[in-house]
């Protein structure tokens, strides 16, 4: 990748500057009064998803300027690039193949002069094999009891995907096992998930990319415990573990046979591996056809990216939505509002992809950024959120630009209760943008000492994004959204969104200050004040000497 222009210094960022000035405090109420049919054009549509960004606050000519800038930032050529495998990670010296996960078995995906889709079916074939066995029941664990039980180890990546997908999923899942997830290294989440649990019947999937990540290999190595106190026996652990990684040795060294290993690539992205072996949670839960639909849903949305021109482009269009909020009117924030329960922790996953990869402060020559890079990601599903934090963004002193998801079909068959849900994902937008003015509440008999308390001032933009129901096929289509979008986000502020260099540091320091803490005699302590004052105590609080 060639150096390019600080983003500052171009024509397109400048014209952008200079059209924020002018329409900054222009009202979504005169734009929606003056294009009548603007709730109709700006909608776009790809991959059985709808876009409605018509309550942005931009005119036509932000979205020229928009697309202006994206052609200057040659973000369609860094797409291209990653499609292709070129090792556009470069502070890691990787290619960006999450794509390559869920292309069709025909196709071609070269990386390093070899074609890896054979590799990826290959894989695939292997975990439908596997999951079919677990699900029928012949595949059974040390005392010939079926799996009943699948406890995923796994943190970050090796994580918030499956946990995500499951609860999502959860209506084609298979009742007769029972999903759990451990990740924290606090053994309080181990003892709590396994404490109901029959080891006999329970399958542990280790999940790490590294098979060295501190908090996976502790819960790995308690689950280990659990299941040889139980069975008594080395030979049980092959019946009751397998890992999905890409680090064969430690898997081995670990004690797992390496046939039950599901193994990916170094051009899979922790944060952008759930449609990789990861997803073998996933997989044993919903079945391998349901897999292969979610995985299609997934290339659908990159068919869409790849091939639909910018100004209809979903995630193009939404990265680029991102960079006006945070870049020109300097938002910090954006909440993820999905109006679907079983999307709770669709939020969380989306934390980790964006600001994990996003969350950096140099550009792709490690020059210093003189703008924002990525935002602050959060939420919860609707309506939950109407009854906790809504009210700041309605009538709080922050812009919080929000994406809210919705689906018209029922998961559930209480049509009556999804017709509310729906009703308010519309009103909760409606109100955003729209608000209340003083003059509507008085007309209204608002008494006046009320009056100011409750105007709306509204103009608080959102996304709309509608599919027709919650399916594995639209929820791996959604994933694959928001991952081009971020996509899209980083290509503009050239920056490396597939590396986390800014995670190490605080692994590093933990593993010195472990043996201070368990140390028997008085640790030598060479931190800051602060630190060291905080181990004494920890260590008095436990009886070890200070
Ligand atoms: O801490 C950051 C990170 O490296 C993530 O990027 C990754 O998803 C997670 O840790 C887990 O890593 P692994 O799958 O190697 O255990």
């Amino acid at each position: 990748m060639t150096a390019i222009d600080s983003l500052t210094q171009t024509a397109s960022w400048k014209a952008l500057q200079a059209h924020y000035e002018q329409i900054k405090d222009v009202h979504l109420r005169s734009l929606f009064a003056q294009d009548p049919a603007r709730g109709e054009r700006m909608v776009i549509e790809g991959a059985g998803l709808m876009l409605d960004y018509s309550k942005n606050r931009i005119t036509d000519e932000t979205i020229r300027l928009l697309l202006q800038l994206c052609a200057e930032r040659d973000v369609l050529a860094r797409r291209d690039a990653m499609f292709r495998g070129e090792k556009i990670n470069t502070t890691e010296k990787r290619a960006v193949l999450h794509t390559a996960l869920r292309a069709p078995r025909h196709a071609t995906v070269m990386v390093d002069g070899q074609n890896v889709i054979p590799e990826v079916h290959a894989v695939l074939d292997a975990m439908a094999a596997f999951c079919d066995k677990v699900r029928v029941g012949s595949w059974t664990g040390y005392t010939g009891k079926p799996i009943r039980h699948v406890v995923n180890i796994g943190i970050g990546g090796s994580y918030l995907g499956p946990e995500m997908a499951y609860r999502a999923l959860r209506t084609y899942s298979d009742r007769n096992i029972s999903f759990h997830f451990v990740a924290n290294v606090d053994g309080a989440e181990f003892a709590e998930v396994t404490r109901a649990l029959d080891p006999g019947e329970t399958l542990f999937i280790i999940s790490s990319k590294t098979f060295t990540t501190l908090e996976t290999m502790t819960n790995a190595e308690t689950a280990r415990k659990w299941i040889l106190d139980a069975l008594q026996d080395e030979a049980a652990i092959a019946r009751h573990f397998v890992a999905v990684s890409t680090n064969t040795e430690a898997v081995r060294k670990f004690g797992i046979d390496t046939d039950n290993m599901f193994g990916f690539w170094d051009w899979v992205g922790g944060r952008y591996s759930m449609d990789s072996a990861i997803g073998l949670s996933t997989m044993l839960a919903i079945g391998a056809q349901n897999y292969r639909e979610l995985l299609d849903g997934f290339h659908d949305i990159d068919e869409h990216f790849r091939t639909a021109p910018p100004e209809k482009n979903l995630p193009l269009l939404m990265g680029l939505l991102t960079v006006w909020y945070n870049n020109f009117f300097g938002t910090q924030t954006i909440g993820v509002m999905p109006y679907a329960g079983p999307l709770a922790r669709f939020p969380a996953y989306l934390q980790q992809l964006q600001m994990e990869s996003n969350g950096k402060h140099v550009d792709m020559q490690g020059r210093h950024v003189d703008y924002q890079t990525g935002a602050v990601i959060w939420g919860e599903p609707g309506t939950d959120g109407q009854h906790s934090f809504y009210q700041l963004i309605h009538q709080g002193t922050k812009l919080i630009p929000c994406d809210l998801l919705g689906f018209c079909q029922p998961l559930s068959s209480n049509t009556h209760q999804h017709d509310l849900l729906m009703a308010n994902l519309f009103a909760q937008a409606e109100a955003l943008a729209f608000g209340k003015t003083a003059e509507e509440l008085t007309a209204e008999g608002s008494p006046d000492f009320q009056t100011p308390f409750r105007v709306a001032e509204g103009n608080r933009p959102t996304n709309m994004i509608l599919a027709d129901s919650l399916t594995p096929r639209s929820l791996g289509a959604l994933v694959a959204l928001y991952e081009h979008n971020v996509f899209t986000q980083g290509a503009v502020w050239d920056i490396d969104s597939f590396d986390q260099w800014g995670v190490e540091l605080g692994k590093v320091l933990a593993v010195r200050i472990i043996p201070e803490l368990t140390a028997d005699g008085t640790p030598a302590l060479k931190h800051d004040s602060s630190t060291n004052a905080l181990i004494r105590r920890y260590r008095k609080a436990l009886g070890r000497p200070v």
